[in-house]
């Protein structure tokens, strides 16, 4: 098991390139499926979770090459259709692989996926997608059997705008017969970075962006080169890490525009921001000012920066109200917070945080992907020495997190 060792203290300044994104990658390389040809993606980070999605791959039969960002995948000899359980427990992400799967195969077979503990996370509304476009799907003994003859296109209206269930449809349907509308569909621009990536292979595919999606099925897709979105969360959170330390910094390889609730926040904060095509500059005061939060499908402020932002505001001038509306078990690591001196009562869905003026280090113990990076955040502000545990979740998500933090100044070991 490794950790990190962080001697708080230290105000971060200079530049840092961020990765690309995590979330988009991994519906876009469950897309490569579809095409039964060659896919070339650009901007892979190199993390666990697209470690695994590319195992998984291989195991199904693809043919993988990897050169630093550069992945191609070469679906043509893929025949498995069947998810291997241990690999499926690993990552719930992995669900998106099915409708990739049955979009080319008309069959597959997944288990129910595994993640981090955040909530009960149902894959309720992947599967009524799939059966609305005429798959039969059968659940047994902790198994999900999808199958059919053909894919029919069809109205479907999701009862939340679930990013996963989007993509999964998408996926599913752009090999359809006839035509898809998704409505109330998640609006994340990873989406639409799916969309773009779909139809560069010659999917047919609109309104990525927006509640209504349409997709007409097409029958056959093509070779294709792409490049992924930059990650929105890893900006997220070294902005973050800049505004925690009083620091100034620069971002380069991000979407301004992506980052819009988050950039709103950190200037209540008092953060001074600065806004290029590509790049973005924070310059943080010496004390931020609390400010109240309520996370919503984007464009409102996403869930994943929550315990991020909430680990800011542990040091802000007054008490913030932070409001978890997306996954009802998002706040574990505040424990953990507290044991290095935060102040944080949560009540259901609901946080309480009044700022003290510094935390001190401690040994602390990640409980999930965003909460991990939270408590590496608090090490970097604590006075003393903090050691962050079972850091396996944060390398899930973020690519080099210890050198790219180094590189602005942080003293932050892997051990
Ligand atoms: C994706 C992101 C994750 C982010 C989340 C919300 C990836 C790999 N992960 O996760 O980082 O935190 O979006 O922005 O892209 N729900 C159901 N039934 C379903 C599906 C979801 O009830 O069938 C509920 C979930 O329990 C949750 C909410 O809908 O309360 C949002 O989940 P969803 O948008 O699906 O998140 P993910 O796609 O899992």
């Amino acid at each position: 098991m490794s950790c990190y060792i962080i001697e708080g203290g230290n105000r971060l300044e200079g530049a840092v390139n961020i990765s690309g994104s995590k979330n988009a990658s991994l519906p876009i390389i469950a897309a490569s499926i579809l095409n039964g040809s060659v896919t070339k993606l650009y901007n892979v980070p190199n993390i666990h979770d697209t470690q695994i999605t590319l195992e998984i791959l291989k195991i199904l039969g693809c043919k993988i090459s990897k050169k630093s960002d550069k992945i191609i995948i070469d679906s043509k000899s893929m025949q498995k259709t069947e998810i291997p359980e241990e690999l499926m427990r690993q990552m719930r992400s992995s669900v998106v692989l099915a409708g990739a799967i049955i979009g080319r195969f008309k069959n597959t077979t997944i288990s129910y996926p595994g993640g981090c503990d955040i909530g009960a996370r149902p894959i309720d509304l992947h599967l009524k997608g799939f059966k609305r476009l005429g798959i039969d799907v059968e659940e047994d003994a902790g198994y999900i059997k999808c199958k059919c003859e053909k894919i029919v296109g069809n109205t479907i209206q999701l009862d939340f705008p679930s990013v996963g269930a989007t993509e999964n449809i998408m996926l599913a349907s752009v090999l359809a017969e006839g035509e898809t509308t998704i409505t109330n569909a998640a609006m994340e621009p990873e989406i639409v970075d799916l969309q773009n990536m779909l139809n560069k292979m010659g999917a047919k595919v609109v309104g990525a962006g927006t509640n209504i999606i349409k997709i007409t099925g097409v029958k056959k897709l093509k070779e294709v080169s792409y490049t992924v979105m930059p990650d929105r969360i890893e900006a997220g959170t070294f902005l973050c890490a800049g505004a925690i330390t009083g620091g100034k910094i620069k971002l380069n390889n991000i979407v301004p525009e992506h980052l819009s609730p988050i950039i709103h926040k950190l200037e209540e904060c008092g953060c001074k921001i600065e806004i290029e095509r590509n790049s973005i500059k924070l310059d943080a005061p010496k004390k931020l000012k609390a400010v109240d939060i309520k996370t919503m499908p984007y464009p409102g402020f996403p869930t994943d920066m929550q315990s991020i932002f909430t680990t800011i505001l542990t040091v802000g001038k007054g008490t913030s109200l932070i409001v978890e509306n997306i996954f009802e078990n998002r706040y574990k690591y505040t424990n953990e917070l507290k044991r290095m001196g935060a102040k944080i009562t949560v009540e259901g869905k609901t946080a309480v945080v009044k700022g003290v003026r510094r935390l001190t280090g401690a040994n602390v113990t990640s409980t999930d992907l965003r909460g991990g990076a939270s408590l590496v955040l608090a090490g970097l502000q604590a006075k003393g020495k903090t050691t962050v545990n079972n850091i396996e979740y944060i390398l899930r998500g973020y690519e080099k997190l210890d050198r790219k933090l180094s590189l602005l100044g942080a003293k932050i070991t892997l051990k």
